[in-house]
């Protein structure tokens, strides 16, 4: 009998049908054992990164989403920032850089996964480690610890967040992209001082998680006395050697530091991406089966975001994801290869442990092996010598601080210290602001300006007796509190104005004049200053202004860091001999500037703009517009010329500016050797050069003309000088030897068949419309140096430039064989290579 359907009736089947196949497709259940995680019942190698919504735009995540699953991430990790959420009790904001539930649906667009760390606590070098300052005026509560008015907020924003998630059908029990949660952050690390009430602390935290039943797992990282109804993970540069607390829950690395942050006053840091890709492949080498960049994309601390104190407003932190959510190259392109070569081992990975075992000094095999699945790691954790080892009958080169993947127990697909990928010189386009400004009637400048008063300026100024604790006096309102006093001298006399400040930084006016500055640093945050000051006989003013620069973020009892100047203040005099002190008397306070109660930052009220200019003068607001500059590449202002304060593009704050802030003059290395135990301070550059000169400006915050910035400079700059600057890529570099493994890409099809490609050098321009233009450098034979500078050597092909002119010029990527095949031999029975420098337009 045939079935007569109308046009209704199929619609409504197919939409059941679809319907069906969505749910049967979509929920999942996450699990886990020994192993791994276990999604939809099939234990699963996974690689993860962290990106942190607030630290970029909602305009910027769809690309920076795409490219981490390029790169080969499956999972997404992020905090939750509170403070972002709450900024006041009870009054929540989920919009723009703060949509949660965007950004984890963006993940989701993706079909990537999501693991949500919760915290509520975070670190993360985010002012007060996450935590809204409100909850330190809470009375009777103690943070972090078995303390009922604490647990209370903790929960009720925990909480709050899984239900807006399950309320939009977010984790993958219920069809959505969340897969792991976590609670609470490295608080292990730092438990020590809570003494007793950490444990119960931790115990009721791990409940409270569970309690909130997500359908997906909890993690505690760096606790190893996690509760066993949670996973305990690691955080590190390596976690090879760490190993759960419990045999039922997979070894799990929340934090593979792909760099380190920069502070103000600090040199730029870099992790050399052989020694990151060593420490992922170690990780899995020995038994890992997840882990996570922190970050992948670090991006930016705007407004007043960062912690501290002295968190730089950039946090690029040398991720693969550059802070403008370009490829930072070879990073990214090498950690998609090592991601690809672990993902081909990953059937021999899920079925068993590996066996691990020595082949040598220094030299460490872990083989996967059940029935027809084998695969294996070949690590050589040398510092110095490069090694040939025999495995499994057969010879295998293995440079020092280096791990070599071999995907059938055979044939090595990579090996971490040998890199296909070419290397991306960027370089930024500097274009004057002034050009295409407005004429505001400022001569040449087009720039206006308002002095912000020298003290106290504002109706809600108080006056105390005494020295105030500038945290708990602010509340964080504002990063500027004015202390003022004044003092009556019967003969004019010099004296040396002493002041003692926790920090982070401060400005001493004397009469309305600036006098001396001082800062702390990211080591030392207290202040100690003595400023020589001459007094006038009859009434002389003293206005102290402090100032901090993110609030800590990390450490027991973090949130009871003091700021500001508690003193003593005192005139030590030079001319009669006399110690004045001043911290007891009357001082007036004025928390924040009178520019930002009028609103300066959005650019409306009365600027003065007049044939001059001030220049150089300390408590300055300026402001002037522009164009933005052309095309599509992103943009950073310069701020080369100013000394220190906060910007804003359009009312929106791109962060704390302070190019006068220098790297201490050594430290940076020549040459950064990869080989051994990276740290934080291994591999600085730019030392003896601004921490930051550039300031990223998003795109999406620009229109094309009529664009306003404001400034506020506290001691003293000259705001003509800015320039905008544009990211380009100056040159590609790659250097390729006839010892490198294929592209990893030709696994499948050399494998399918049964035989064994050639090392490739690959080249591609990063920007749309872009070819290669130019040879800059082309040898193969025996070519030394590093990009930019690479030389001949002794034996050479006299074709090389030609060839590679031939395959490459005019295109927008090419790959040459590096073989004799190629290029004839110019010196048999050599190891030989090819080095490759070019330019796109
Ligand atoms: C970890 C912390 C992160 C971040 C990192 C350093 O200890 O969990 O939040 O602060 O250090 O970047």
């Amino acid at each position: 009998m045939a079935l007569a359907m109308t046009g209704i009736d199929v619609k409504i089947v197919v939409l059941l049908v679809v319907g069906v196949l969505a749910m049967a497709s979509y929920c999942a259940t996450v699990s886990y054992d020994h192993r791994a995680l276990v999604i939809d019942g099939k234990r699963r190698v996974l690689v993860s990164g962290s990106i942190h919504y607030p630290r970029s735009t909602p305009e910027m995540w769809p690309d920076l989403i795409q490219k981490s699953k390029d790169g080969g991430l499956d999972v997404i990790e992020t905090y939750v920032f509170w403070n972002s959420h709450e900024p006041v009790r009870g009054k929540y904001n989920f919009e723009g850089r703060n949509d949660l539930v965007g950004f984890v649906k963006a993940v989701a667009a993706a079909g990537l996964y999501v693991h949500l760390r919760i915290g509520p606590y975070v670190c993360a070098e985010w002012n007060y480690g996450g935590f809204p300052l409100w909850l330190h005026f809470i009375p009777g509560i103690k943070l972090r610890t078995d303390n009922e008015p604490y647990k209370a907020e903790m929960q009720r924003f925990t909480a709050k967040i899984v239900e807006m998630m399950k309320n939009e059908k977010l984790y993958a029990s219920q069809g959505g992209p969340i897969i792991l949660s976590q609670i609470e952050n490295e608080y292990g690390n730092i438990d020590k001082p809570y003494g007793p009430a950490a444990k119960t602390y931790i115990k009721w935290a791990a409940n409270m998680a569970v309690s909130l039943d997500t359908g997906v797992p909890w993690v505690m990282c760096q606790q190893a006395d996690a509760p066993s109804s949670v996973i305990n993970t690691c955080n590190g540069f390596y976690c090879d050697q760490f190993t759960p607390n419990s045999n039922s829950t997979p070894k799990i690395w929340t934090e593979n530091w792909s760099g380190w942050f920069l502070s103000f006053g600090g040199a730029v840091p870099q992790r050399p991406v052989e020694d990151l890709a060593f420490a992922v492949a170690r990780f899995y080498q020995r038994g890992g089966t997840f882990q996570n960049y922190y970050m992948y994309h670090g991006g930016t601390n705007f407004g007043r975001s960062s912690g501290g104190p002295f968190i730089a407003t950039s946090y690029d932190y040398d991720a693969p994801l550059d802070e403008y959510g370009l490829l930072r190259q070879p990073k990214w392109g090498h950690l998609k290869d090592v991601h690809k070569a672990i993902k081909l081992c990953e059937a021999a990975m899920v079925a068993t442990d590996p066996t691990i075992s020595s082949l040598g000094q220094n030299i460490e095999a872990a083989v996967y092996k059940t029935g027809s699945v084998c695969s294996a790691f070949l690590a050589n954790v040398d510092t110095k010598s490069d090694a040939t080892v025999t495995f499994n009958g057969n010879s295998y080169q293995l440079p020092a601080w280096s791990v070599s993947i071999l995907p059938d127990c055979k044939n090595v697909v990579l090996n971490t210290a040998k890199i296909n990928t070419a290397a991306m010189i960027p370089s930024f386009m500097r274009q004057s602001i002034s050009a295409d400004v407005e004429p505001t009637g400022a001569v040449g400048s087009g720039w206006s300006w308002i002095n912000e008063p020298v003290g106290i300026s504002k109706a809600d100024a108080f006056t105390r007796k005494g020295l105030l604790e500038q945290i708990n006096t602010t509340a964080d309102k504002s990063d500027y509190l004015w202390y003022s006093t004044s003092i009556d001298v019967k003969d004019g006399y010099k004296a040396d104005l002493h002041v003692e400040s926790l920090g982070h930084a401060l400005h001493a006016f004397v009469n309305g004049k600036l006098a001396g500055s001082g800062t702390g640093n990211s080591g030392n945050a207290k202040v100690s200053v003595d400023i020589p000051v001459e007094f006038a006989s009859g009434k002389n003013k003293i206005d102290l202004l402090s100032l901090t620069v993110g609030l800590q973020n990390y450490g027991s009892f973090f949130d009871l860091v003091g700021a500001g100047i508690t003193g003593p203040v005192q005139l030590k005099g030079s001319t009669n001999g006399t110690t004045i002190d001043l911290s007891s008397q009357q001082w007036t306070y004025q928390i924040g500037l009178k520019g930002e109660d009028e609103d300066l930052p959005s650019g409306s009220s009365q600027w003065i703009s007049q044939p001059t200019l001030p220049k150089n003068q300390p408590l300055t607001w300026y402001k002037t517009q522009f164009d933005a500059p052309g095309g599509s590449n992103p943009v950073a202002l310069d701020f080369t010329g100013m000394g220190k304060g906060e910007a804003w593009v359009n009312g929106q704050s791109i962060g704390r500016y302070w190019p006068t802030n220098i790297a201490p003059k050594s430290g940076c290395p020549d040459t950064c050797n990869y080989r051994g135990a990276y740290s934080a301070d291994k591999c600085r550059k730019n030392c003896g050069k601004p921490s930051q000169e550039l300031y990223h400006v998003p795109r999406s915050w620009l229109k094309s003309s009529g664009n306003i910035l404001v400034l506020f400079e506290e001691v003293g700059g000259d705001p003509t000088q800015l320039s905008f600057a544009t990211r380009q890529v100056e040159s590609l570099c790659s250097h390729v030897s006839e010892s490198h493994p294929s592209p990893v890409d030709m696994w499948s099809s050399d494998s399918k068949a049964g035989r064994k490609s050639r090392p490739r050098l690959s080249l591609e321009c990063p920007f749309p419309n872009q070819v290669i233009s130019s040879i800059k450098f082309a040898s193969y034979g025996r070519p030394s140096g590093t990009c930019g500078s690479f030389s001949h050597g002794s034996c050479r092909s006299r074709s090389a430039l030609s060839i590679v002119q031939k395959a490459c010029i005019g295109s927008k990527s090419c790959s040459i064989e590096v073989s004799t095949n190629t290029f004839g031999d110019p010196c048999k029975g050599v190891a030989k290579s090819l080095a490759v420098e070019v330019s796109c337009k």
